[in-house]
């Protein structure tokens, strides 16, 4: 009876493996692993537990699993230079949660980056940390909204009294100032987190700033935004063996009991590849994304952060208000087979999420195709055609992607 249901859903996994070949892939929050990465999924771990530490698991086994999370976690040491290492949550939030359940208690004040400002859902009253608190307080912003005031912050601090700073946020262009706050932190004895979920990979790349040598006592992170994927979340410190048993327990049993060994033995795979190629493709990541945003202001969109040079991160944004909002320009691309998402921009309330004034754009996943700088002039391009003169560009999209189809930065070449 439900074989046909079987058969039709097998039939949209190969539309979608087949259409998303052929379009432009801007969304700031994916990025693609290479085919020898991929090609394991579906390995014999797709099917196993192995809940605890290698060497110490719940189950029996685990012999292969555990050699591989181990070099894993010494491979991340190396590439972070960090003494702790969680790979078990398998996701992002989820790490965000094994943190804030350990270290965030009932009523603590906490400061984040407000929604519109760029911070993430798992920040918010309604995410992970608003189970354990829901005194939070916004960082205050500079004008241009894309920068916290360090001054103000530190007043409020003072004022407010919180227990935890989140920094890092979704809608990422510059640098958090974390150097700037860590003095204040220290002598009032406040942790410090940053949320490295979309810069991860820019970080180990050593192109963006380093939190943890900049004072954050640790650094939570998706593993799949900047990084190579697989999908998952991991977190980094160089914190005290007493805090760090806290974090042990919240990422398990806290936040995950099984941590999804296959995509695990893909991010050991995949952190290999990045600590061969991930300078190079950081920094192109990020030359990439300049070049997108300057050549799309000069097309006559609404680049937002100019006076600052656009971008220091694989994101671009502009306030698309005058082309009919995010949501509009977003689907207009999305038939186009451009893909982004929209996105509210510092300076707008709340109640605009479902129709707000921008559009995030983020570079690093063509540029994991091979696109560089002549690339980013050709999408700005499309972009404007599409958008700025209301033409359609599918069929040129479709054949631009026709030559990007190999994922560099890879061992794939390699491959025997
Ligand atoms: C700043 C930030 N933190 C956490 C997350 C959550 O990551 P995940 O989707 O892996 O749960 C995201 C996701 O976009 C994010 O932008």
């Amino acid at each position: 009876m439900y074989e046909q249901e079987f058969n039709e859903t097998i039939g949209l996994i190969a539309k979608q493996n087949e259409w998303r070949l052929r379009t432009i892939n801007l969304i700031a929050s994916e990025n693609v692993m290479s085919r020898r990465v991929r090609s394991m999924s579906g390995s014999d771990f797709v099917h196993r537990y192995a809940e605890g530490h290698p060497g110490e698991r719940y189950y029996r086994g685990t012999n292969y699993i555990d050699e591989i999370e181990s070099q894993l976690k010494a491979n991340l040491k190396i590439l972070f230079n960090c003494n702790h290492t969680e790979v078990r949550p398998i996701s992002g939030t989820n790490a965000n949660e094994a943190v804030f359940s350990k270290f965030v208690k009932r009523e603590d004040v906490v400061m984040v980056n407000s929604t519109p400002s760029g911070g993430h859902i798992s920040h918010h009253r309604l995410g992970s940390l608003g189970k354990f608190t829901q005194n939070l307080i916004d960082f205050p912003l500079t004008k241009d909204g894309y920068h916290i005031d360090i001054e103000k912050t530190k007043f409020l601090i003072k004022a407010a009294k919180p227990k935890i700073l989140v920094l890092g946020k979704s809608l990422f262009l510059f640098p958090d100032p974390v150097q700037e706050l860590s003095d204040l932190c220290n002598e009032n004895r406040i942790k410090l987190i940053y949320d490295g979920a979309h810069v991860l990979g820019l970080i180990a790349g050593k192109k963006f700033q380093d939190p943890l040598r900049e004072g954050a006592c640790l650094i939570t992170a998706s593993t799949h935004k900047t990084f190579f994927g697989s999908q998952r979340g991991m977190i980094l410190s160089n914190m005290d063996a007493d805090g760090w048993r806290k974090i042990d327990r919240g990422a398990f049993p806290g936040s995950s009991s099984n941590h999804h060994l296959d995509t695990l033995a893909q991010l050991a795979l995949s952190t290999c590849e990045f600590m061969e190629f991930g300078q190079q493709y950081a920094e192109d990541v990020i030359t990439n994304a300049k070049t997108l945003a300057e050549e799309l202001d000069r097309l006559g969109f609404d680049v937002v952060g100019k006076e600052f040079g656009f971008t220091e991160s694989h994101q671009v944004a502009v306030n698309v208000s005058k082309c009919g909002g995010g949501e509009k320009v977003s689907r207009t691309l999305e038939i186009n087979d451009i893909i982004l998402n929209m996105n509210m921009l510092p300076h707008e309330p709340l109640s605009n999420h479902d129709h707000p004034d921008g559009v995030r754009i983020g570079v690093q996943e063509m540029t994991r195709c091979g696109m560089k700088k002549d690339e980013m002039i050709k999408i700005a391009a499309l972009m404007k055609e599409c958008i700025i003169d209301k033409k359609s560009v599918k069929d040129e999209v479709n054949r631009f992607r026709r030559d990007y189809q190999e994922i560099k930065y890879s061992f794939d070449g390699n491959a025997s």
